[in-house]
């Protein structure tokens, strides 16, 4: 077992270093000489596809959080509505799917049984499920109409890691892949946004290069009873997701929250001491979120919150209201996700290691759930 750790402490730990080939595995031999998305995988007739009025994402877990990550950029790129629901609780309210709906399911084991039966059920509906998953051979890719396969290798830890930035990279090239096929605005730009995508596996390789400090905070906070996480757009959901991974691996109470909710609850949640994540947009982006932000911490911090910031390089304006930054490299706003959830990773899992759990196999939880 030691030597399939390659060498590193836990699966966990070995599956977080593997995020920068999880990407770059999860691009690689999806575009033409003239840098145009094939994705010859996905066989769905282009008609239905040009045709598709609404996206409905159904996931459980990290899987969903990927989900709602990959709606900011599908809307944006794609112009088509998405939903995203978590999968246990779309079959029970009488869904409106139809022949014009596609389904994505997004699951790294293919085994997940309230996905599976979700599958079922769209399909059931007319609609056509493409599925992304991790795990070749699997029951959920057997049932849908297409698959896209994530390379992310195979995931031994019980709480997901590099799964999830290969979802929301494949989920990102189905919606450039979606905008090319369509024609719209987006369609010049599919090529320099694969670019960026293709420069985002070194830029993983810095945040994981960089995480020392985060590591140290971590073992310092091993008796921490409650952390908050705050985010906005996508960050919203890196909020969430690196909530989710206290929870599951440090057995800590942790929420996320949308970081513009803050005034209409969760900051009654903070007294002196409180530590709380801030996922920070990036100041380049074009409306004034970062700056939104930015007050955000200011307020949490004047009512005694231990900030923790997670940050773009070259942004100074965090500093004054944070107790630590913790900065990745610049990356367009839509592709910041697969940075800040690293600190966020490396956090749970060595916060849980220096608590002397088993990182690899949290209390009470199975790698995948396949009853319902
Ligand atoms: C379980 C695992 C989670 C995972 C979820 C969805 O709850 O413990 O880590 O995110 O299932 O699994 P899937 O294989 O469908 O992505």
């Amino acid at each position: 077992a030691a030597a399939e750790k390659g060498g590193f402490p836990s699966f966990m730990d070995k599956e977080i270093h593997d995020q920068p080939h999880a990407v770059a595995d999860t691009l690689l031999g999806r575009t033409d000489a003239h840098g145009r998305l094939v994705l010859d995988e996905i066989r769905i007739d282009e008609s239905v596809l040009r045709s598709v009025d609404k996206i409905v994402v159904i996931a459980c877990g990290t899987a969903a959080y990927a989900g709602h990550v990959a709606k900011y950029a599908i809307e944006h790129w794609c112009r088509i509505p998405v939903e995203v629901e978590l999968a246990h609780e779309f079959r029970y309210r009488d869904p409106v799917v139809n022949e014009q709906t596609l389904v994505v399911a997004v699951s790294q084991s293919g085994e997940t049984m309230d996905t599976l039966m979700a599958v079922r059920h769209a399909r059931e509906q007319g609609a056509k499920v493409l599925a992304i998953v991790n795990t070749h051979g699997s029951t959920i890719p057997r049932e849908s109409d297409a698959v896209l396969y994530t390379h992310a290798g195979p995931e031994i830890a019980v709480a997901s890691t590099k799964a999830f930035l290969a979802q929301i990279t494949a989920a990102y090239l189905l919606g450039l892949y979606l905008a090319q096929l369509r024609g719209n605005k987006f369609a010049d730009e599919v090529t320099a946004i694969l670019d960026e995508l293709r420069a985002m596996p070194d830029k993983i390789q810095q945040v994981i290069d960089r995480s020392g400090r985060v590591r140290e905070i971590a073992r310092w906070m091993a008796d921490t009873q409650s952390v908050l996480f705050l985010g906005r757009h996508v960050g919203f959901p890196v909020a969430m997701e690196g909530a989710l991974k206290l929870k599951e691996l440090a057995y800590i109470h942790a929420e996320g929250f949308a970081a513009g909710e803050l005034k209409h609850g969760p900051i009654a949640l903070i007294e002196p001491g409180q530590p709380v994540f801030v996922v920070v947009p990036s100041p380049r982006g074009r409306d004034s979120l970062h700056s939104k932000v930015v007050s955000n911490i200011q307020e949490i911090r004047a009512r005694g919150a231990r900030t923790l910031v997670i940050a773009e390089d070259g942004d100074e304006a965090v500093r004054p209201y944070a107790d630590e930054v913790f900065y990745v490299p610049q990356a367009p706003t839509l592709l910041a996700p697969l940075l800040a959830v690293v600190p966020l990773q490396v956090f749970a899992c060595e916060l849980a290691t220096a608590k002397g759990l088993d990182v690899d196999q949290p209390r009470n939880l199975a790698k995948s759930v396949t009853v319902e």
